[in-house]
C-alpha cells in the first residue's frame, strides 16, 4: 500500500496522473502515461517520498488509497520533502542532485562543530554582527540580552543570508571533512534569497532570509519573562515581567532546563510541542537562566504548515504567542 508522508508528493502524483490522462501518451507499463511522465513518477524522489515501488496496475489503487489517507488528515511532519530538504527534489528554495541525504545539510554523525549549541551541527557559525530588537526605542522591553547565540546562530547560519546553504563541515561519503566548510553542490547552491516586496519592486522583502538586521524580528537571545528566573530561583517565583506564564523546569544532566508547557505538549515533562527555553550562562545573571531563541517557537523538523512550516504548535488563535505572553 502506498504511504504518502507529504501532501505535495500526492499533489505531484495526481498532477502527473491527470496530465497523463489528458495527453493520452503511450506507455507500455501504464496506458496514458508517457515514458517521460513515467520517469517523473518513478523518479527517485517520488519513490523516496511515497515508499511506492509497485507496478503501474497498483498506481490507481495507490492514488485512491492516498486520497483516503490524506482525507483522514494523516500527512506527518518531517524533514524529507520539506523546505528544510535541500537534497534532490526537496522543498527548499534551491536544491542539489549531489546527494539524497537530508540531514547532512545541518547534522553530521562525526566531526561536528562542538562550538554550536545545536546538536552534531555540520556548519560553521556566522561571525556576523547583528542589529538587535533592543536597539529600537521600545519603552516596554524588560528582559536583558545575551549575545546573539545558542540555537539561533544555527538557524542564522542559513537564514541571515551570509553563508551558502549547502556549505558543511563533513560532506556525504568518505574523505569529505573540511573544518572551514565546503559546498556539497560544488557551488551550485548559494545563499538564501528573498522574493521582491510587491509594493517595492526591486527591493527584496525581509523573510524568509532575515538578514543581519534583526530589529524587525521577534526578540531572540533575550531573557524569558523580563529576567528573574535563574539557577538561584529555578521556579521563577519573581519574574521581572508579570505578563508572562511561569515556565516549568527540571534538572536534566546537571543542566537546569526551562520550558513553557502548552496544551499540545501536555503536562508531563519537556515535549517538542512545548515552548522550549534555552539555558545560557552568558546573559545578565552570569549563571544558568532561560532565553527565548528561534527554537523556542520553531521546530526545524516539523514540516506541517500551521500556518507556516517549522512551528512547534499550530498558531490558531495565536496559541504560540499566548503560550508565553498573558495578554
Ligand atoms: C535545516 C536544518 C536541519 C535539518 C535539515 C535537520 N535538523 Fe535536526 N536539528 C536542527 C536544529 C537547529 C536542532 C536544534 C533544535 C533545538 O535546539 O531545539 C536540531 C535538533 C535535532 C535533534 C535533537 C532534538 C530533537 O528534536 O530531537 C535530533 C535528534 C535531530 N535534530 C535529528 C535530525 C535528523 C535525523 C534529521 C534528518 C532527517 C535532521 N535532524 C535534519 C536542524 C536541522
Ligand atoms: C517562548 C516565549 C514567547 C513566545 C512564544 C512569544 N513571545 Fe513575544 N516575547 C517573549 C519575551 C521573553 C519577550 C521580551 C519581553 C521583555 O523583555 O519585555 C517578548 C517580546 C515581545 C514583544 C516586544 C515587547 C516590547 O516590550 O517591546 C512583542 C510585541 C511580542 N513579544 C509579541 C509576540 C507575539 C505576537 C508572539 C506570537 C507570534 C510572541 N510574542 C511569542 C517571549 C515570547
Ligand atoms: C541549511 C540551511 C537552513 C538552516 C540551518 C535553517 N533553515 Fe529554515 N529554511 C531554509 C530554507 C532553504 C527555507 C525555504 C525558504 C524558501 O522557501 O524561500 C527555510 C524556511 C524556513 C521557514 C519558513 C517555512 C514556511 O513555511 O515558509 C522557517 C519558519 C524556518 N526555515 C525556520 C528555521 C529555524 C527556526 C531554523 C533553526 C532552528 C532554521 N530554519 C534553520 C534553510 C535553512
Ligand atoms: C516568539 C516566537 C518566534 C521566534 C523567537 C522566532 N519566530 Fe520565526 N515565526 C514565528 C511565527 C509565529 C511565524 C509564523 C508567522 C506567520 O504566520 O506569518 C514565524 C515565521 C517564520 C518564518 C517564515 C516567514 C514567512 O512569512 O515566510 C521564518 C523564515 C522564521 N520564522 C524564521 C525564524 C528564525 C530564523 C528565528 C530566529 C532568528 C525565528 N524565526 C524566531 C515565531 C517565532
Amino acid at each position: 500500500m502506498l504511504q504518502v508522508r507529504r501532501r505535495a508528493s500526492f499533489d505531484n502524483l495526481l498532477g502527473t496522473y491527470r496530465k497523463a490522462k489528458k495527453t493520452r501518451a503511450a506507455c507500455s507499463t501504464f496506458p496514458g502515461v508517457s515514458s517521460n511522465e513515467w520517469g517523473v513518477i518513478m523518479s527517485e524522489k517520488f519513490v523516496r517520498l511515497t515508499g511506492w515501488r509497485a507496478n503501474g496496475a497498483v498506481l490507481i489503487a495507490g492514488i485512491v488509497g492516498v486520497a483516503l489517507t490524506l482525507g483522514a488528515g494523516t500527512a506527518a511532519a518531517q524533514v524529507l520533502g520539506s523546505q528544510h530538504d535541500l537534497s534532490l527534489g526537496g522543498g527548499a528554495q534551491s536544491t542539489t542532485g549531489a546527494t539524497t541525504e537530508v540531514c547532512v545539510f545541518c547534522h553530521t554523525p562525526h566531526g561536528a562543530n562542538t562550538g554550536a549549541s545545536a546538536p552534531l551541527w555540520n556548519k560553521t557559525l556566522p561571525t556576523t554582527t547583528y542589529q538587535r530588537y533592543s536597539t529600537l526605542p521600545s519603552s516596554t522591553l524588560d528582559g536583558g540580552e545575551a549575545p546573539v547565540g545558542s540555537v539561533s546562530l544555527a538557524c542564522l547560519s542559513c537564514h541571515d543570508g551570509t553563508q551558502a546553504m549547502d556549505v558543511v563541515i563533513n560532506t556525504p561519503g568518505s574523505g569529505g571533512f573540511n573544518s572551514g566548510g565546503i559546498p556539497i553542490s560544488g557551488g551550485a547552491i548559494g545563499v538564501m534569497v528573498n522574493p521582491d516586496d510587491p509594493a517595492n519592486p526591486g527591493t527584496p522583502g525581509p523573510v524568509p532570509m532575515l538578514g543581519t538586521d534583526l530589529r524587525d524580528d521577534h526578540p531572540i537571545s533575550i531573557q524569558y519573562g523580563g529576567g528573574g528566573c535563574s539557577a538561584t530561583d529555578v521556579t521563577c517565583a519573581t519574574l521581572g515581567d508579570a505578563d508572562f506564564n511561569t515556565p516549568a523546569t527540571a534538572n536534566i544532566n546537571t543542566v537546569q532546563a526551562w520550558w513553557v508547557n502548552t496544551a499540545a505538549g501536555g503536562g508531563a515533562g519537556r515535549q517538542k510541542q512545548d515552548m522550549i527555553l534555552y539555558t545560557r550562562t552568558d546573559g545578565p545573571a552570569a549563571q544558568e537562566e532561560p532565553f527565548v531563541e528561534c527554537g523556542s517557537c520553531h521546530d526545524p523538523h516539523a514540516s506541517t504548515s500551521t500556518p507556516v512550516s517549522f512551528l512547534r504548535i499550530d498558531n490558531t488563535d495565536s496559541s504560540i504567542c499566548l503560550a508565553c505572553h498573558t495578554k
